[in-house]
């Protein structure tokens, strides 16, 4: 059955049915002396999730304003597809689309234990058609021509960090997808952010080294040309509710940088509301044909 488009209220609805109804078997359990290893990994499961519906800031990344079935709208994915996920993370891009579209097939490549972890959710919400690997996008294992579709949902700037890179990244991806094929890509680049912010929130990724960058558009648009992709069309999305009062700053980007932001930085900041990378202001949408 197919899911409706608004994945993230559905996967909610469905996660609280089954926490309650799992939650209850448990306790059952426990009060009968019986050891129900099945059902405690299901439960173990569940509270590792139950993190996800607690936090508000996880929510918004869990949508960003219903991103991920925007972008598989895009990329027109239909039944039969075999569709590439790169730096699929915790599985969310791969996991919502799949729910949608039972039909295709999807493959997450990540490069963190964060695999392993997209598989656990993908049972919770009963996803048949999606495997997750320890892959590097760089360097994938998969013959050549085999994916129909390519999606970077909130990736690319986690995998490549200049235009070398991204010449790199797209000649490896251009390789594993079919002549004709769509590649899309979502992400806040440093001209989604007002102002300075961009370019401060850059250098704050440099100096915090945490595997992550902004790019510019203007390189995407460039490797994706150099690399041989007919850049097919470039959408702006705009996200409500998100960032933080720029009081809150200082708070706010040391917990999403991991270090004590100075108050010279602060000081450079010419917005009155803060964003970042994870809960941007709005973001860039490209889908690209390999010729
Ligand atoms: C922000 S997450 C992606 C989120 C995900 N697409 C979603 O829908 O929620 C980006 C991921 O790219 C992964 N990554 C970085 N370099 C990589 C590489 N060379 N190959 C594969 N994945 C990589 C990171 O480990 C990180 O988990």
């Amino acid at each position: 059955m197919k899911a409706p488009r608004d994945i993230v209220d559905f996967m909610i609805k469905l996660f609280k049915e089954k926490y309650r109804t799992v939650c209850a078997k448990v306790a059952e359990q426990k009060k009968r002396g019986f050891l129900d290893v099945p059902l405690l990994k299901h439960y173990s499961r569940l509270l590792k999730m139950r993190k996800w519906v607690e936090s508000e800031l996880r929510m918004r990344y869990l949508s960003l304003g219903n991103g991920r079935i925007i972008l598989a709208e895009k990329l027109g994915i239909r039944d039969g597809d075999r569709v590439l996920d790169v730096g699929s993370g915790d599985g969310w891009f791969s996991i919502q689309v799949a729910l949608r579209h039972p039909g295709a097939t999807f493959y997450g490549v990540e490069l963190s234990e964060e695999f392993a972890e997209a598989m656990e959710y993908a049972e919770i919400f009963g996803v048949k058609n999606v495997y997750f690997f320890y892959f590097d996008a760089y360097d994938l294992p998969f013959p050549d021509n085999v994916f129909d579709k390519v999606a970077l949902f909130f990736s690319i700037a986690n995998i490549a960090f200049n235009r070398k890179d991204l010449v790199r990244l797209f000649m490896e991806l251009r390789r594993v997808l079919r002549k004709g094929g769509l590649m899309g890509i979502s992400e806040p680049f440093v001209e989604d952010f007002p102002k300075n912010l961009g370019e401060v929130l850059r250098q704050l990724y440099a100096e915090s080294h945490n595997g992550e960058t902004l790019l510019y558009l203007s390189d995407v648009v460039w490797a994706l040309r150099k690399t041989n992709f007919k850049v097919v069309e470039i959408t702006k999305v705009e996200l409500r509710d998100t960032g933080a009062d720029i009081g809150e700053a200082k708070e706010y980007l040391r917990r999403h940088y991991g270090v004590p932001i100075p108050d010279s930085v602060l000081l450079s900041i010419q917005t009155d509301r803060i964003w970042v990378h994870d809960d941007p202001p709005g973001y860039t949408i490209i889908v690209a044909k390999k010729r």
